[in-house]
């Protein structure tokens, strides 16, 4: 009788583990499985800049460990030619200095500290050289070039495509070195230069009305199109998305914002805080 007692428990006990395992698959796939996941490209915005000072490597290191696809990085150029990884075009702000980058050589900008600036802890931070974060990163994480203000560096786009082409860092199916800019006469030349990279165009607010004749001719030299957030609606998606385009906009800085263009269907949120970009339940 005893034994007959355990037999049928076993039993019970055994179909109740074989069921429930699926039953916990499937409460998971509620939320976490790949069918149910949309991949969000997670763009850490001058590095994970909500953790560690923008534009620096300790910036860049956060952002690959916090496993973003992409960091974004703006370059522009010293008095002397050095191609270097800095936002504003004075020093001002992020760092001990003062001066328009391109009126200061690479010796000068290299000798400001700018991390502390945004917490003691990251004193003695470097401006970093294009070529410096390339070699420190590639293979190891994308990289978004943004072109700041290349109208006020001549020729900036040839020395880019020269350090990337010394790297071979310009070849078909690079997915992992996109390039960008405001100035889209700057993207086209880029473009030209390198043929094989996929270019952004970048969308400030003043793009909120763009037409669908203005992203058809965008989209005859660039793969992205990268606006400010604040004009992605789903009917600029769609709109985008019917030229071939993908669109990443700018810049998430909460989960709210994050989840917002999440569910309007975009490719890619450039943000300063990683953790609110990874993947997204479907809508
Ligand atoms: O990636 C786009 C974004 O970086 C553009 O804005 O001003 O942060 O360079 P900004
Ligand atoms: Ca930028």
């Amino acid at each position: 009788m005893m034994n007959r007692f355990l037999f049928i428990f076993f039993i019970i006990v055994f179909f109740m583990f074989v069921f429930s395992v699926p039953a916990f698959a499937s409460e998971q796939s509620v939320t976490f499985s790949k069918k149910d996941q949309q991949k969000m490209i997670n763009v850490a915005h001058r590095g994970a800049s909500g953790h560690a000072p923008e534009n620096t490597m300790a910036a860049f290191q956060k952002a690959v460990e916090m496993k973003a696809d992409y960091f974004e990085i703006d370059v522009q150029m010293t008095k002397d030619g050095e191609l270097v990884i800095i936002h504003d075009t004075t020093v001002n702000r992020t760092t001990n200095g003062t001066g328009a980058v391109g009126d200061l050589t690479f010796e000068e900008i290299r000798s400001l500290d700018a991390g502390s600036w945004f917490d003691e802890k990251y004193a003695g931070e470097k401006i970093p050289t294009f070529e410096e974060v390339l070699d420190a990163f590639r293979g190891k994480i994308g990289i978004l070039v943004e072109l700041k203000s290349p109208e006020l560096y001549p020729g900036i786009e040839e020395k880019i495509a020269t350090v990337l082409k010394e790297r071979n860092m310009d070849r078909p199916n690079n997915k992992k070195i996109i390039i960008q800019s405001f100035n889209h006469d700057s993207v086209q030349q880029s473009k030209t230069l390198l043929p094989n990279l996929p270019h952004g165009v970048l969308a400030g607010p003043s793009w909120r009305n763009v037409t669908d004749e203005q992203l058809k001719e965008f989209a005859t030299y660039a793969d992205y199109f990268n606006p400010n957030m604040n004009i992605v609606t789903t009917e600029l998606v769609n709109r985008v998305h019917a030229t071939g385009m993908l669109i990443m906009p700018y810049t998430s800085r909460s989960q709210k914002q994050a989840d917002r263009l999440f569910h309007l269907g975009v490719d890619g949120i450039v943000t300063d805080y990683p953790e609110h970009v990874y993947k997204h339940p479907v809508k």
